[in-house]
């Protein structure tokens, strides 16, 4: 398996678990929520620089035809990228440990409280959705990991090594 499906696949995983934590703050306290979050956006940004070859090339064929699914993969994509950033800028707006620790004070408004919680809530279906799309690649990659998948490298399999899959 390639160096980068490996390093894909850690980011991946590590990402998934940070979300949840980052979903249950209660659980967290507010400050591990806060960072570990700021954190996942990090991440999140190392994931699509790791994408970017499939970013760019979907983008260019996008109005040329046989692309229905993928087309469709990409506005899910896309949604999940928008509610990503009104998750991080409503949260930073109502930060209480980010924000104070930079020594910083915002403006009090509800309003971004409400739509951290629509957003974050959002963002449940559309990560549900977004593992959906890769659960093949998911379940394939854990298996040739644990050393049970195939030795021989399927299409499909290859295809994603060259990031090039559609
Ligand atoms: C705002 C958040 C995210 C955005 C905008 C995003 C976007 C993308 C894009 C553009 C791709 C490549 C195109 C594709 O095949 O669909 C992709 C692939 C993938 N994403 Fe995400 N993603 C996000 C978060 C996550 C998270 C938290 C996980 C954790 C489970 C994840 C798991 C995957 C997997 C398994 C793939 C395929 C393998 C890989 O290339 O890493 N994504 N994502
Ligand atoms: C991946 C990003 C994030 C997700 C998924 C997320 C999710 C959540 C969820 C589910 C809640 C609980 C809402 C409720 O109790 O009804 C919450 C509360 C909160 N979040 Fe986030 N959040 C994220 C990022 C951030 C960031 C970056 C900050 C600040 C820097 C932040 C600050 C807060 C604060 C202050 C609360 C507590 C509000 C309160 O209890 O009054 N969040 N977040």
């Amino acid at each position: 398996m390639s160096k980068q499906n490996v390093t894909k696949y850690l980011l991946d995983i590590s990402t998934f678990v940070g979300f949840l934590i980052v979903m249950d703050p209660r659980t967290s306290g507010l400050a591990i929520h806060e960072w570990l979050a700021v954190a996942l956006g990090g991440a999140v940004l190392v994931h699509l620089l790791l994408n970017w070859n499939w970013i760019v090339e979907i983008t260019k064929r996008l109005f040329t035809k046989g692309l229905n699914g993928t087309r469709a993969n990409y506005i899910l994509n896309w949604l999940l990228f928008i509610d990503g950033i009104l998750i991080m800028l409503s949260g930073i707006m109502i930060s209480e440990a980010v924000i104070p620790a930079l020594g910083l004070t915002l403006p009090v408004n509800m309003v971004w409280r409400s739509l951290h919680d629509l957003s974050a809530n959002i963002s449940l279906i559309l990560m549900g959705l977004h593992i959906t799309q890769h659960w093949s690649w998911i379940v394939s990659t854990t298996k040739r990991l644990l050393g049970r998948g195939e030795t021989k490298r399927t299409p499909a399999l290859a295809m994603d090594d060259r990031q090039v899959k559609a």
